[in-house]
């Protein structure tokens, strides 16, 4: 049975390329990049250049990168960081209701450790109103964090306007944009964003190495691991070289493929939603029509469980996700869709499909050939169904 993945926002395969790039820094370039001996310094060099690369991919400088251990330690050393570094300043945070757990559960902490937090609702799309955010602006606000694309539904949000307002307010914005790398064009100056956090499983990049971006004078922002100096004094301990190397080669490879990547998958996802739509009765579509990542699918199929259509699916070498994969396994309803004023019942009738570059039209035809009788089957032991 061929296996047929569809779940790539939740992580993606390692490009063999980038493979092929990491390799040397596991045998004979070991070396400590901060050594000043040849070891080190010929690492230094290396790591040097992938900082412009993945500097290159997003339109920053160089010097506005800072690696770290993946997506969620950007997002708390750009939250926690600016909290700290301006406690005296104002101690009032401004998120949305459906942002990653890396954002909402840092904000969480932070609550409860004496600042405010004001987490502003979304429309039936997943979409903020870059008037709530300014609405919600007090002389307290220290920092503006809303979420570039979302993980679950895909929808890409006003973020530019965002940024605007946060920018006319003299407001430290932060994005998450770890979804979006690699599959829209991201460009820091465009958007206008004090900080931004990626990171490179989401790429065909290795896990577990990410980024922040920092604007150049954003100075206001205390480090998350105290330590050595390196990554420029913002983030201490040995690099992960290896991670870095291949970080960079998977951002490389993304901005090369990214144009036609994404005409490619716009077309696979829309077949997949078009004729979904057409085979099966009572379905959904979850997210902005539009808007939205072309690698992101997520529909509700009434009167059936998500969980049981993943694990049937499953059974037919299929991978998809319910939700975010950090909260699958849960039966918690998905945060992002309760919060889009859908019914708790629909809301557990929806299965996320998240496409990538090794995604063939086979693996599409192949759900279609397999999910529609699954519903039919699931439903037909539905209390609920009379159809
Ligand atoms: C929007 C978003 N933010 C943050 C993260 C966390 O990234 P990482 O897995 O690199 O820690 C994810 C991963 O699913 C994500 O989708």
């Amino acid at each position: 049975m061929k296996l047929v993945y569809l779940d790539n926002n939740a992580t993606t395969p390692l490009h063999p390329e980038v493979l092929e790039e990491m390799l040397p820094f596991f045998k004979e370039d070991f070396g400590n990049p901060s050594s000043l001996h040849q070891f080190g310094r010929k690492i230094r060099v290396k790591v040097d250049e992938a900082r412009e690369k993945v500097a290159k991919m997003i339109g920053a400088d160089p010097l506005e990168i800072v690696f770290t251990g993946g997506g969620s330690e950007s997002d708390n050393f750009a939250i926690k960081g600016v909290a700290s570094a301006n406690k005296d300043k104002g101690r009032h945070i401004i998120t949305s209701e459906i942002e990653h757990h890396a954002v909402l559960n840092t904000c969480k902490y932070l609550e409860k450790n004496g600042y405010q937090v004001t987490y502003i609702p979304v429309d039936e799309y997943g979409v903020v109103n870059p008037e709530d955010v300014a609405g919600a602006i007090s002389e307290d606000t220290i920092l503006i964090t809303i979420h570039h694309s979302n993980n679950e539904i895909g929808t890409i949000q006003p973020i530019k306007e965002i940024a605007k307002i946060a920018q006319e307010r003299g407001i430290i914005f932060h994005t998450d944009a770890v979804q979006s790398l690699g599959k829209v064009p991201l460009n820091v100056e465009d958007i206008g964003v004090n900080l931004l956090s990626i990171s490179a499983h989401k790429l065909n990049g290795p896990k577990g190495v990410g980024a922040c971006y920092i604007r150049k004078g954003t100075k206001r922002l205390h480090p998350l691991i105290n330590g050595g100096n390196q990554e420029m004094k913002r983030r201490a301990g040995t690099e992960n070289v290896a991670g870095i190397i291949g970080f960079s080669k998977a951002c490389e490879l993304a901005s090369t493929f990214m144009e036609e990547e994404r005409g490619r998958l716009i077309s696979l996802r829309d077949k997949l939603q078009n004729a979904l739509t057409e085979k099966i009765s009572h379905v959904k579509l979850n997210g902005h029509p539009t808007k939205r990542l072309p690698t992101t699918l997520n529909m509700s199929f009434e009167y059936v469980e998500g969980e049981t259509l993943m694990i049937n699916l499953d059974l037919e070498g299929i991978a998809v996700s319910t939700g975010s994969a950090c909260s699958s396994g849960s039966l918690e309803p998905s945060h992002v869709l309760v919060a889009m004023g859908i019914p708790h019942e629909i809301v557990h009738g929806s299965l996320r499909f998240s496409l990538g570059r090794e995604n063939t039209e086979e693996d599409i035809d192949r759900i279609l050939e397999v999910l529609p009788p699954v519903v039919e089957k699931v439903r037909a032991m539905s209390p609920l169904w009379e159809d």
